[in-house]
């Protein structure tokens, strides 16, 4: 079992996060801009009131978990632009802060600068509307940031080109820097399953230090 903070509970990726958490009897704190939007109670979650630009509340947050996970930006307006690197680089000021006792840092990223089996990497292909652009080259800024980091434990969990909430088939696939596509040429997985894969590496760190992906 171990102590989670967990920043984006209320979102389409953070929710099926928090659930698979809970369902695994790790311990969850919540840490929410609203928490009037979190509404359900748990065995194993608190809910509490946090910023995750602000690298104080980021350490206030995490002082004494196990490990932070980070599933923040989402939606359509610019907020989401603003808050990818930005988050990177408070939660890693605010872990930094902590010292030895700061627990690691699991977030979710992007898959703009996967590559694909072409070669070329999956921002780059021809017509993406500006604003989808600029959120995959937002994470793949956040990514070289955290490339730059070493003394804060951070990885990174892209997921594949498509992620929507969908079925817990309990299997996936990974890989580092590659899109993983199905024999179609897609590349998917659903939001459930994403958080399998984010909670099997929290028990079994496999990936410290660096960017993984999924896909089903
Ligand atoms: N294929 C891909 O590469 C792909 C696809 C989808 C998503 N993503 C990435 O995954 C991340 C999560 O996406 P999503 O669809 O789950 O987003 P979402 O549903 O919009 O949820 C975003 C979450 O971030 C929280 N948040 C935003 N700013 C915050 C702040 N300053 N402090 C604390 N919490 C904050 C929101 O809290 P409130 O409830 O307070 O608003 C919400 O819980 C995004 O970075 C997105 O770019 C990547």
């Amino acid at each position: 079992m171990s102590k989670i903070a967990l920043f984006g509970a209320t979102g389409t990726i953070g929710s099926r996060v928090l659930d698979e958490a809970l369902d695994r009897g790790h311990e969850v704190r919540a840490v929410v801009r609203n928490p009037a939007k979190l509404t359900k109670g748990a065995p194993g979650l608190t809910v509490v009131t946090g910023d995750v630009l602000d690298p104080e509340s980021v350490a206030e947050a995490a002082k004494g978990q196990d490990v932070v996970i980070s599933a923040v930006g989402g939606g359509d307006g610019p907020g989401h632009i603003a808050t990818i690197k930005p988050s990177a680089e408070a939660l890693v000021a605010g872990l930094r802060t902590l010292g030895a006792a700061a627990p690691r840092l699991v977030f979710v990223g992007g898959a703009g600068s996967l590559r694909k089996p072409d070669g070329t990497q999956v921002w780059d292909a021809e017509g993406l509307p500006e604003f989808l652009l600029q959120i995959m080259h937002a994470h793949g800024d956040a990514l070289d940031f955290c490339r730059t980091v070493s003394d804060v434990k951070w990885t990174c969990l892209s997921p594949a080109a498509t992620i929507a909430p969908g079925e817990r088939t309990g299997t996936y696939r990974t890989a580092t820097d590659d899109l993983i596509v199905d024999a179609s040429g897609n590349s998917r997985i659903s939001t459930e399953d994403f958080a399998v894969a984010l909670l099997d590496e929290i028990e079994q760190p496999q990936h410290i230090g660096e960017r993984f992906t999924v896909g089903d």
